[in-house]
């Protein structure tokens, strides 16, 4: 169902609705109160008429012309009938001079022989009938009682008229509500049809332009909403572009070194062997790095696709760490860095072991690669009842205030020129933060440029998926 479509039944509800009812209330007062008025009016003129009938003695003298006359003009004017009883209930005189000479003992009359006179309206038949008693001239007696059909047809036309006269205005206002609720319900989906709008217009146009609408606050609300998608999507967008470019880029240094020293080697006549050798070798080197460059996306590829393939299993970090600081010791011998490795106390946790060996290695090779000549690194494990905490710090040449919070970034080095030397891609810190995230921990740095650098890692010793 269309939100239209709903507007515009709801203000035609409410727009016709109450007059409608309104109307029919109105009608039927005006009509009750038409009757009671003529009922009143009628009862006026009916008891001047019954004092004259009961001072001229009609009743025993029914040949007088003139109170004759006043009573057929009677009926005539309410359209009805009269009916003059005598004392023996016998009718002496009746307008349709049907009933003449015949018996009437009705509870009217009978009521009125008692001194009571009386009205009955008869909704159905349309009449009201009146019923007085006729006195003797000296007041003293009831002689007879004057009965008076008066027809409410009058009264039935005057409401007919006037319900006539309402539906006609009912079908005009019904009209103008009609186009009124058009126009308003068109009028209130409109801000809902300039957001599609948008919205188609934004998606054939992807994440170029926000859209704009100050229609309604709830509308607004709705736009808000969607442009701060759009910034999140168009932040992700220029991330994901980096990313590829970047990734261009170093897949093509090893490349274009390894083209440079074929070309030499080519364009040269007579190279001796020895050259020949040591540009091999340089260019079995550029193939190590290119593959190496590989390696690290395929592994943060698949840690950023999923950690449900993370292959958790309880594992004792502190031989973990062992294992990590002894495949790297040779490295940090050849510049006579001292590896440390302090353990507070045994650590089991439920960890994939493969990939925070990974994301430790890398660590401590930083600290290794980065580090002066006789310098140390120091590794430290400790736990409490929820967490672990992996320490990694180093006196090496640490890392300048401004560079802090991008080394995490994806082939960002600080120095390319000596993570290259040192046979880094860019990537290491990048692969340890996504391995630390998919264990739900935090990973902080702590550093001061020519006095060291502190790697904290933080994983709970439970994993939760
Ligand atoms: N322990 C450290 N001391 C000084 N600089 C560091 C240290 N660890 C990382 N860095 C800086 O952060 C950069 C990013 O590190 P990483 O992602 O491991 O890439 P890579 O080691 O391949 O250059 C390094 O190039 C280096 O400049
Ligand atoms: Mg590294």
């Amino acid at each position: 169902m269309s939100l239209r479509l709903l507007w515009f039944l709801l203000l035609l509800f409410v727009g016709c609705v109450p007059v409608l009812v309104v109307n029919r209330i109105v009608l039927a007062a005006a009509s009750a109160n038409e009757i009671q008025s003529r009922i009143n009016r009628i009862q006026n003129q009916w008891l001047i008429v019954a004092n004259q009938v009961s001072r001229s003695g009609y009743v025993d003298n029914p040949q007088n012309e003139a109170i004759d006359a006043e009573l057929v003009q009677m009926a005539n004017l309410q359209d009805g009938r009269v009916i003059v009883v005598n004392r023996s209930f016998r009718t002496v005189r009746d307008t349709y001079e049907i009933d003449t000479g015949k018996y009437n003992i009705s509870e009217s009359v009978l009521q009125c022989f008692s001194g009571k006179a009386s009205v009955n309206y008869y909704k159905e038949s349309g009449y009201i009938d009146f019923a007085q008693p006729i006195y003797s001239s000296d007041n003293q007696q009831v002689v007879g009682v004057m009965l008076l059909s008066a027809s409410t047809a009058s009264a039935e036309e005057l409401k007919e008229k006037l319900a006539d006269r309402m539906l006609l205005l009912e079908i005009i206002e019904f009209v103008f509500m009609l186009i009124a609720a058009a126009v308003l319900s068109g009028r209130m989906v409109r801000p809902f049809k300039r957001i599609a709008d948008s919205l188609t217009k934004a998606t054939e146009n992807p994440l170029e332009e926000d859209i704009r609408d100050s229609g309604f606050v709830e509308t607004r609300a709705v736009s808000d909403a969607y442009n701060k998608t759009l910034k999140r999507l168009r932040q992700l967008d220029d991330s994901r572009q980096q990313f590829v470019s970047n990734v261009s880029h170093e897949l093509k240094t090893p490349i274009t070194s390894i083209r440079v020293l074929a070309d030499s080697l080519m364009g040269q006549e007579d190279v001796p062997v020895e050259l020949y050798r040591e540009f091999m070798s340089d260019i079995s080197e550029e193939i190590d790095r290119e593959s190496q460059i590989i390696d690290d996306l395929l592994t943060l590829v698949r840690l950023d696709k999923s950690q449900a393939e993370l292959n958790v299993t309880q594992i004792n970090i502190n031989e973990l760490l062992e294992a990590a600081l002894k495949r790297l010791r040779p490295i940090a011998q050849q510049k006579n860095v001292e590896l440390i490795l302090e353990s507070f106390r045994p650590v089991v946790a439920e960890v994939d072991k493969t990939k925070l060996s990974l994301a430790v290695s890398n660590l401590v090779e930083n600290a290794v690669k980065y580090n002066n000549r006789d310098g140390w690194v120091k590794v430290s494990l400790n736990a409490d009842h929820k967490f672990f905490y992996i320490k990694v710090a180093d006196n090496g040449i640490g890392i300048p205030e401004d560079a802090q919070e991008h080394v995490f970034e994806r082939f960002y080095r600080v120095d390319k020129a000596r993570s290259r030397e040192a046979g880094g891609t860019g990537l290491g810190l990048a692969i340890t933060r996504s391995v630390v995230y998919s264990h739900h921990g935090a990973i902080k740095l702590y550093s001061r440029e020519n006095e060291g650098t502190t790697f904290t890692v933080r994983i709970p010793l439970i994993y939760i998926a």
